[in-house]
């Protein structure tokens, strides 16, 4: 477990070595609840075992699904159902995981029993009506039972559900995840159209399944045909390209610094942050790319010196919304403005992250204008430690770590043990770099 307050100085000497970093939270999610729902057994590797996604997986156990170890941590064997899941004898505790709830709500409201998923503060105050309307459309009855309106807890109550074509008012993978999850499970063609594209691992793994799925030619249209029953097959995941976002950033701005990422997923729709970044005048190179049903390669990245704002365009927000708040402090070391908009969406992330960045950064030092849907950042001067709050959010405590790195004086992040929520060993990993 990270220890709750993490204090580092800058890296006087650069950031050095060769490391893997965890695999992908939205795979791993997605794998534990389409490995459940499959016939047969498959061997799963590198499966990220933090606290988000260990609570998914805990979830699918409730449901029937047998988890055996496998040759070494993080790999293991599972075994599905075959559709044919048990009722859950326990509350499902979906801890800091809007992915966790969104999507298994998707395959709850599908089944004929009733369930309870319940989570954190943080996740007890975020949108879930967003997945309750197309579902309800399908005919599923999912109550919001929390003090905060169309909030966690949710109490679904199974029905036979009608497939739908939904119209998605925003773009979002775990809203299109949802449908096409309860799509899987019932007769008909069940489909979304998306206003951007959107992070597309959950169609890559109904093709590695066998379930039948098809993409319009722009991206934007999904189609499923169910009833299908996953075909489980061995898979291995790749490292999250997200964790690798904070040493891609911390590599470009801290003098001296070459850092080398393997295996890190590189699927299109996710890479936009090493677009953004080599944009801003990183130098970030690909080698060893492998081109399979989830692309990875490893990702070499340098010191640059020569780091400016840029603009980021509109379709690249959702290839990159969890990337900002560190994008955000690349942001301020790099000379010029940075504009960011069109992000409305990261105010109900795991904390308000338009505030907790913009908070953070001035905190440091940094120039930034807040907007309702973003902020314009004018990068450049240093920034100085500080005492902060990660505010219980994962991404806002590695950000700001990593803000630290290249700071003068101590930075202290608070309440930082939520980095177990999508990164164990980060912390580890962070002093195995510093020279
Ligand atoms: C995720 C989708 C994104 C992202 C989240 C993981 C997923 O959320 O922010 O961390 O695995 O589908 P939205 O789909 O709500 O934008």
């Amino acid at each position: 477990m990270p220890s709750d307050t993490i204090s580092v100085t800058a890296a006087r000497n650069g950031l050095r070595g060769t490391i893997c970093v965890p695999g992908d939270k939205s795979i791993s999610h997605r794998v534990a609840i389409l490995g459940t729902m499959a016939s047969g057994t498959m061997q799963v590797r590198n499966y990220l075992c933090s606290e988000d996604c260990i609570n998914t997986l805990r979830a699918m156990q409730q449901l029937g699904a047998k988890v055996e170890p496998g040759d070494s941590p993080p790999n293991f064997t599972l075994t599905g159902t075959g559709m044919q899941p048990v009722a859950p004898q326990h509350d499902i505790d979906c801890g800091n995981s809007g992915t966790g709830m969104r999507l298994m709500a998707g395959m709850l409201a599908a089944l004929p029993f009733n369930s309870r998923m319940y989570g954190d503060a943080s996740l007890c105050s975020r949108p879930m009506k967003r997945i309750i309307d197309p579902l309800a459309l399908m005919g599923a009855d999912i109550e919001a039972c929390g003090k905060k309106p169309g909030c966690a807890p949710l109490l679904i109550r199974g029905k036979k559900l009608t497939p739908v074509h939904y119209d998605l008012p925003m773009a979002s993978a775990q809203v299109k995840s949802a449908v096409l999850l309860a799509g899987m499970m019932i007769p008909g063609e069940t489909s979304v159209h998306q206003p951007a594209i959107t992070r597309d691992h959950t169609e890559r793994l109904f093709e590695h399944f066998g379930i039948p799925c098809t993409t319009s030619e722009d991206g934007l249209d999904i189609t499923v045909t169910g009833p299908a029953a996953p075909i489980a097959k061995d898979i291995t995941i790749p490292s999250d390209i997200s964790s690798a976002a904070f040493w891609l950033v911390a590599g470009s701005v801290v003098p001296g610094s070459e850092i080398r990422l393997q295996n890190v997923g590189l699927n299109p729709t996710r890479d936009a942050i090493i677009h953004v970044l080599r944009r801003m005048g990183a130098d970030i190179e690909i080698c060893n790319r492998v081109d399979c049903g989830e692309p990875y390669g490893d990702i070499l990245v340098r010191h640059s010196s020569q780091l400016h704002g840029t603009t980021i365009e509109p379709h690249e927000i959702p290839n990159l919304i969890d990337e900002i708040p560190v994008l955000a402090v690349a942001a301020a070391f790099a000379k010029g403005e940075t504009h960011i908009r069109n992000a409305a969406e990261l105010r109900v992330k795991e904390s308000d992250r338009i505030a907790t960045t913009v908070g953070n950064l001035r905190a440091m030092g940094a120039h930034v204008q807040e907007f309702d849907d973003g902020m314009i950042i004018t990068g450049g001067s240093p920034l100085h430690g500080a005492t902060m709050d990660s505010y219980g959010d994962h991404r806002i405590a590695m950000g700001f770590l990593v803000a630290g790195l290249n700071a003068t004086g101590e930075t202290t992040l608070q309440h930082c043990a939520s980095i177990n929520t999508s990164y164990p060993g980060f912390e580890e990993q962070m002093r195995s770099l510093i020279i």
